[in-house]
């Protein structure tokens, strides 16, 4: 396996999704990211895919993802929603990272959210960060290789990968449930190590106001492949050497828990202002 994108298994794995959803006319999709899953609990879900079902997607796990594509339905308007993906890190190759973004557009979808946890850089644990912005510092980009038109173009524009449209609308969203964001620029690098203290200072210095392994190789592929794109950070944690303390997954995991109250109360209003 060389890593690169393999077309034929995405083309395959929206064959899928396709039989499984043979109606479905979904118009935006939401991925959820570490944590985030819980936030299903408040959406009508009217069928589910496990991800071991659709090619290309492997069988492994990372604790607080939960691997399954729901269809499911807001006001009569259906949204897909992932309940997990899958990272650089893991090994498993580009294609299992653009599978969400290239499956959802298939599908029909012209907009597309993704959320994640991240480590802040200029905020604090908690916060609610729309994303204005991302600076790729994987060292590689999710559409090296040869060129696949239906990706999108060779050299693909991404001066507005987050749509300014869709981040007021987020605000306003916010705003209507009461819910508090800021916004930002998050930086993504390869993982699976946390930043080290310098590697944080660098991110800061560079524009970063969270840093984290996921998101922008799936943006990349949705503004490619022409869909609006808004995202979310939940901060978890003050990322590396802001305070004495060492990260661990655990306290990614309970600082999104004890931030879900506000996720489930935003996501409904996303979801239905987007849909
Ligand atoms: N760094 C990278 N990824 C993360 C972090 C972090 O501090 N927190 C949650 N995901």
């Amino acid at each position: 396996m060389n890593g690169l994108i393999d077309i034929n298994i995405l083309k395959q794995a929206a064959a899928d999704v396709r039989a499984h959803f043979p109606d479905a006319n979904p118009t935006a999709a939401f991925v959820l990211g570490s944590g985030w899953s819980d936030a299903i609990k408040v959406f009508n879900v009217k069928k589910e895919v496990s991800y071991a079902e659709i090619t290309g997607f492997g069988t492994s796990h990372v604790v607080g993802h939960a691997g399954k594509l729901a269809l499911a339905e807001i006001d009569g308007k259906e949204f897909l929603v992932w309940q997990g993906r899958k990272h650089f890190y893991e090994g498993l190759g580009w294609t299992a990272v653009a599978l969400p973004a290239f499956i959802s557009k298939s599908m029909g979808c012209s907009k597309f959210f993704a959320s994640n946890a991240a480590g802040g850089t200029t905020y604090k644990p908690g916060d609610l960060m729309i994303i204005r912005d991302h600076i790729n510092n994987m060292g590689c980009n999710v559409l090296q290789g040869p060129h696949h038109p239906e990706l999108g173009a060779r050299f693909p524009d991404m001066t507005y990968a987050y749509d300014p449209e869709l981040r007021a609308v987020l605000r306003s969203a916010a705003a209507a449930v009461g819910v508090a964001v800021v916004e930002g620029v998050y930086l993504a690098n390869s993982g699976p190590t946390y930043e080290t203290p310098a590697e944080v200072k660098l991110a800061n210095t560079i524009g970063a106001d969270a840093v984290g392994m996921s998101t922008v190789p799936e943006v990349i592929i949705a503004n490619a492949m022409g869909m609006k794109v808004a995202a979310i950070s939940c901060i978890t944690n003050y990322a590396a050497g802001m305070t004495g303390q060492p990260l661990t997954h655990t306290e990614v995991v309970e600082t999104l828990d004890a931030a879900m109250g506000n996720i489930h109360k935003l996501l409904p209003e996303i979801i239905r202002r987007f849909a």
